[in-house]
């Protein structure tokens, strides 16, 4: 199994504090990892370290072996990083076809005279980004909301939505913020089946934060736990639903 996304020593401080510290991780091709923790303890901070949002203040990061230090985030997706967020960004007045598409333009190759003046390539490439995106849309069952404004969808088509816009990006690794967040049963149902099914055709790397223990438990083979920046525990679900460190961790919040 190749190694996609390898965090080793990775740490930031802002004004003194270590948001994270110490993170080690690693993902593999076809792996689900999830990302687990108490409110703060550091796995946004996470994400935006791996999509250069943020600079560490030391460690290094790889994908499929590659340094991403100095990389911008436009570059770390180009190289196959996308990431959904922890509250959706999508355009809201655009159609649901139309914000897949958005997210290929990065990679097409017509220029902007050529798109200005409507000339032949840009209608070439339109078209077959056109096609792509209704692929997209019909590997998650949301081909026949293509014409929807996206600000229309119910909240769960909203999140997949935002998942089919990063998968477009053709990603080696898929950074998921808290997907179910504010899904009722039945959406969260949909989005386990849906990450599943991401893997079992797109055959990537996904790393998920989520507070869902159903979810995360139900479809990740790694769980890493972070509590104050650091990693308290890593391992099978099973192996960190039963780590005491883990208990205490989340008890301990919850006491508060
Ligand atoms: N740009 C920043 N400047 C200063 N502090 C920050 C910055 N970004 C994050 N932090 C701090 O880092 C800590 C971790 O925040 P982070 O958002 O990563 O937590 P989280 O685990 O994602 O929490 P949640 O589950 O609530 O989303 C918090 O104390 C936060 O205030
Ligand atoms: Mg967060």
């Amino acid at each position: 199994m190749s190694n996609v996304l390898k965090c080793e020593h990775l740490r930031v401080v802002f004004g003194g504090l270590a948001a994270v510290s110490d993170f080690n991780i690693e993902v593999n091709e076809n792996e689900i990892v999830g990302l687990i923790g108490p409110n703060g303890a550091g796995k946004t901070t996470v994400f935006n370290l791996l999509t250069g949002v943020y600079t560490p203040t030391s460690g290094v990061i790889t994908l499929c072996e590659k340094d991403l230090a100095g990389m911008s985030t436009i570059a770390r997706n180009h190289e196959g990083i996308a990431r959904t967020f922890q509250n959706i960004r999508l355009f809201k007045d655009m159609s649901v076809i139309d914000n897949v598409m958005n997210s290929f333009n990065t990679r097409m190759s017509y220029s902007i005279a050529e798109a200005m003046f409507r000339l032949p390539r840009y209608w070439k490439e339109e078209k077959k980004a056109r096609e792509k995106a209704l692929e997209l849309l019909h590997v998650f069952n949301m081909e026949d909301l293509a014409n929807e404004n996206a600000g229309n969808l119910p909240y769960g088509s909203q999140r997949r939505l935002e998942i089919i816009r990063a998968l477009a990006t053709n990603p080696k690794l898929l950074l998921l913020d808290e997907p179910a967040a504010g899904m009722n049963p039945a959406e969260t149902e949909n989005l386990m089946e849906t990450i599943g099914k991401i893997r079992d055709q797109f055959h990537i790397a996904i790393l998920l934060i989520e507070h869902d223990m159903s979810l995360v438990m139900g479809i990740c083979e790694n769980i890493t736990v972070l509590n104050f920046g650091e990693v308290i525990a890593q391992g099978t679900p099973q192996e960190i639903q039963s780590n005491p460190v883990v208990i205490e961790a989340y008890l301990g919040k919850k006491r508060d």
